[in-house]
């Protein structure tokens, strides 16, 4: 098997997309590239052996290029395409996926289903909850939770539908407010307790039975400097040497990686076929143990860039046991090494980015650990199209080392853009530490 060539089709065409194929492109077994994208994004092109643009989101769309091009293996970047069931259109044609079939890609996409699972299965860590359709029985449920709440449309909503007391939500009048939109959309909603501590991010590679956990990582929500602004795609996210975090205790990481397990096992008896792919735990710690914030079915954007430059084994080996479920036959390494995620983002990004502005990187002195995001080629000419821009990534043994490395390759992507001088430096990261010991207090 070690020998089969394969041709790979990715999905997708953000700077998650740019390191997935990257790292497929550093894969040592004999393979082609193929991807399937919604913007021209020239990093991918150039490592694609064919690029073609269309709608990710359409099933038939991406089956048929995948059968043209003679697939024999897919990843899928995003989690729009695995809601619509791309997966299961190219599970349908015997082509093996990365990235979960349409009904267990419900863990992202109803953040119901998912607390729901979470307590059909005792799974831990679940705040204190419950799902609405109606106005019926929210006010009564705000009360008991007093000023600690947040609320979260059901469904994907690009990160827009969670909205938290004191950031968001001034009252409880206001969340109502907010409910009452929410139903006249025709969505239901969850409301949950509010948590307290500090956020980070465990991914883990299923392929069913198994996993395989990654380093955590810490990712930054807040578009500016001092976790201040209002709330992005992230805007930059760092990892530990020790494959740790410096907030973290060895328990809070079991305890992650644990109930990404069970979870992965609950989606196994709930719908009698195993999770393939990533599945992503956003956790955050806090003074009495780990609270699930949420799940996703997908890489996490930033923290893909993070983990896939660290990742050691051959991604191709990788997916291909993913695929063929004997994921519990290998080893997944992650280099030793700290890492530091910055993306440079449009003025204005994220309420009134700037757009169609000339985006220049010739002068990124490693290029390697550059990933290209929301970009768009006009007339030869490489362009802003308003989202996160680019990302870079910098490596080193300790975390000050890689902080200046990204900082410096950050600098130098020219246009009107900005980017977090402050992700992974170690002012920013010793107020995360004594956040949490003051909370464990
Ligand atoms: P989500 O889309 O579920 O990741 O929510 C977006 C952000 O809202 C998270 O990254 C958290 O910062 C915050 N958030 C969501 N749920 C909670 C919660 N139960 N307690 C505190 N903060 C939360
Ligand atoms: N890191 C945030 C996300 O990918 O959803």
């Amino acid at each position: 098997m070690r020998h089969r060539f394969h041709t790979l089709l990715l999905v997708g065409s953000g700077a998650r997309e740019h390191a997935l194929a990257k790292a497929i492109k550093r894969s040592s077994r004999p393979h082609s590239l193929v991807t399937f994208a919604s913007s021209a994004n020239p990093g991918i092109a150039h490592l694609s052996q064919s690029f073609a643009l269309g709608n990710i989101n359409d099933p038939k769309a991406v089956a048929a290029f995948a059968r043209a091009q003679d697939v024999t293996l897919a990843v899928v970047g995003p989690e729009a395409p695995l809601e619509t069931g791309v997966a299961d259109a190219l599970w349908e044609r015997d082509i093996p996926v990365v990235g979960p079939r349409r009904d267990l890609a419900m863990i992202e996409t109803s953040k119901g289903f998912a607390r729901h699972l979470m307590t059909e299965f005792g799974i831990p860590g679940c705040p204190d909850y419950r799902h609405f359709r109606t106005l019926d029985g929210v006010e009564a449920f705000l009360q008991s939770l007093s000023e600690k709440f947040v609320v979260k449309a059901d469904g994907l909503m690009g990160g827009k539908g969670v909205k938290v007391a004191g950031d968001h939500l001034q009252s409880h009048r206001e969340a109502l407010q907010y409910c009452e939109q929410l139903i006249a959309k025709g969505a239901s909603f969850v409301i949950e307790e509010k948590c307290m501590g500090e956020e980070f991010s465990m991914f883990s590679f299923c392929d069913g039975p198994t996993l395989k956990h990654m380093p955590p990582v810490q990712d930054h929500k807040r578009a500016y400097v001092g976790d201040e602004g209002p709330n992005t795609g992230g805007m930059g996210s760092y990892s530990d040497r020790d494959h740790s975090l410096p907030f973290l205790k060895i328990s809070d990481i079991e305890a992650a990686r644990a109930t990404n397990e069970l979870v992965a096992e609950g989606l196994r008896k709930k719908f009698g076929h195993g999770y393939k792919g990533i599945l992503y735990g956003g956790y955050m710690a806090t003074a009495d143990g780990g609270r699930v914030i949420e799940f996703n079915a997908r890489f996490g954007d930033p923290e893909a860039m993070n983990l896939l430059t660290l990742l050691e084994t051959d991604i191709i080996d990788i997916f291909e046991a993913i695929g063929n479920e004997t994921l519990h036959n290998m080893e997944v390494a992650f280099a030793p090494k700290a890492s530091v995620c910055k993306y440079a983002v449009p003025a204005g990004y994220p309420d009134n980015p700037a757009k169609g502005f000339a985006v220049g990187i010739e002068q990124v002195e490693q290029p390697e650990n550059l990933f290209l995001g929301a970009v768009d080629l006009r007339q030869g000419k490489l362009v802003a199209t308003g989202s996160r821009t680019a990302a870079v990534v910098g490596i080193a043994e300790e975390l000050e080392e890689a902080e200046a490395i990204a900082e410096t390759l950050v600098s130098q992507v020219e246009g009107n853009l900005f980017h977090r001088q402050d992700v992974g430096t170690r002012e920013l990261i010793d107020k995360r530490v004594s956040h949490m010991r003051s909370l464990r207090k």
